[in-house]
């Protein structure tokens, strides 16, 4: 069929899978153009389909040539109606792993559950063995605790005061004030039960009680810190108590690993056009003005460029890894540069309606929102019949 974008709010219910084919094979030939990396050899990423987590599965088989099994939540295709983009993704990944002679397995289903842990510890254990890398990067607006039965709801949301700042429609380009009313009573325990850290420590635990973990085991999650500009919303909102939780978790689950010598880290990553950013207000806006001064400063970069320099700057450079003082790996370092910083914060006091494409980079904004569905990828032919039956080679 002939596959277009369907809008509705800040979704888009179709997903092109050619889009999203040439999107892969565009990060695989990033991470190749970049060289051999002396990384992990056998990685599970939970949160595999989108995003960071795609970026670091791509980054972890063209890298280093690793062996890797994709956890994530997509929805399939039906005749007459696409998959989620996260789907079509992972079977470009596959496809292009399974020709490059690597081990790539994917499993689709609630990774917070009891279920799809029993299903990836059998795989890894019929597979692989064990596991010196698993990269934690889920994002949910909701989790049911295997243990409480209880489901629980994220939301974005200042702590204490409303908080009124400008933030943009980046379908119209209106630039309006928005006014969030503070968070109530559970909000905050909710959020950190969804985003912070129990869900990572339960899969670290499960692996390790069954040993298969490698000695010397690391794992990844990522966080995000951002400008006081957006901190009333973002790291001192909820989901920064969220953040804040995932922060402390990587210590506890360092000191668990104490006796196979693993480690975990927490690595923060720069603020990015994904499915989940483009719902917190203001965080477009801010995103928008980031992107126009990293772009002329020769500074941007995507998921792909992010992960791969995390991996071969920080976490398989050779050297000890480089952290801040709170233990965090920082790869948002060129995002937080100061002068970076001033000049967003001047931009943000004059952007309007009528002057945001000029001043900001809507325009890029727009297409990595489209790239995430697969749309508006360079080479590809939107004109041209697509099947929206492609499948997942391990998922057959
Ligand atoms: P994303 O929405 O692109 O990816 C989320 C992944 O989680 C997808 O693979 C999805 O299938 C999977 N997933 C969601 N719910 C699931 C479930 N119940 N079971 C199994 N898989 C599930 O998100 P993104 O932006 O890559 O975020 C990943 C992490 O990076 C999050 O912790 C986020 O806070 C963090 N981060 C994001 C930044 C951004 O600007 N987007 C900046 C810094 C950190
Ligand atoms: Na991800």
């Amino acid at each position: 069929m002939i596959i277009e974008p369907r809008m509705r709010g800040f979704i888009c219910l179709t997903a092109h899978p050619k889009g999203a084919e040439q999107n892969v094979k565009n990060q695989i030939e990033y991470v190749k153009s970049k060289g051999k990396i002396e990384g992990a050899k056998k990685v599970l990423v939970i949160g595999a389909s989108t995003g960071f987590g795609l970026a670091s599965r791509i980054t972890s088989a063209f890298g280093s040539d690793a062996s890797t099994i994709g956890v994530f939540f997509e929805k399939p295709p039906v005749e007459g109606k696409t998959a989620s983009p996260g789907w079509y993704n992972s079977a470009a990944f596959e496809t292009e792993a399974h020709k490059a002679g690597l081990y790539a397995k994917s499993i689709n289903g609630d990774a917070f559950s009891n279920e799809v842990k029993r299903e990836t510890l059998d795989l890894i254990k019929k597979d692989l063995g064990q596991v010196d890398l698993v990269i934690y990067s889920l994002a949910s607006p909701v989790r049911t605790n295997p243990n409480t039965g209880v489901t629980h709801r994220s939301v974005l949301k200042p702590i204490g005061d409303v908080y009124t700042n400008k933030t943009v429609d980046f379908h119209t380009g209106k630039v309006s004030e928005i006014s969030i009313e503070p968070s109530k009573e559970d909000d905050i325990e909710n959020t950190v039960a969804v985003m912070g850290g129990e869900d990572w420590a339960m899969w670290i635990d499960a692996l390790k009680a069954e040993n298969l973990l490698a000695s010397g085991a690391t794992t990844v999650a990522y966080s995000y810190i951002g400008p006081s500009l957006t901190e009333p919303v973002y790291r001192k909102g909820t989901i920064g108590r969220a953040k804040d939780h995932l922060e402390a978790t990587a210590f506890s689950i360092t000191d668990s690993l104490k006796d196979i010598d693993g480690k975990a880290y927490v690595s923060v990553n720069k603020a990015l056009v994904t499915q989940a950013s483009s719902a917190i207000p203001v965080i477009p806006l801010y995103i928008s003005l980031l992107y126009k001064i990293m772009k002329e400063e020769g500074v941007h970069e995507g998921t792909i460029e992010q992960i791969q320099r995390l991996y071969q700057d920080r976490l398989f450079s050779g050297s000890e890894v480089a952290t801040d003082e709170k233990g965090r790996i920082r790869i948002d370092d060129w995002e937080m540069r100061d002068d970076i910083q001033e000049k967003v914060a001047q931009l943000w006091t004059k952007a309007t309606t009528e002057n945001l494409a000029e001043i900001g980079d809507l325009e890029g904004y727009r297409k990595d929102f489209y790239n995430l569905f697969g749309f508006d990828v360079a080479g590809v032919d939107y004109k041209s019949e697509a099947d929206e039956m492609v499948q997942v080679e391990s998922l057959k």
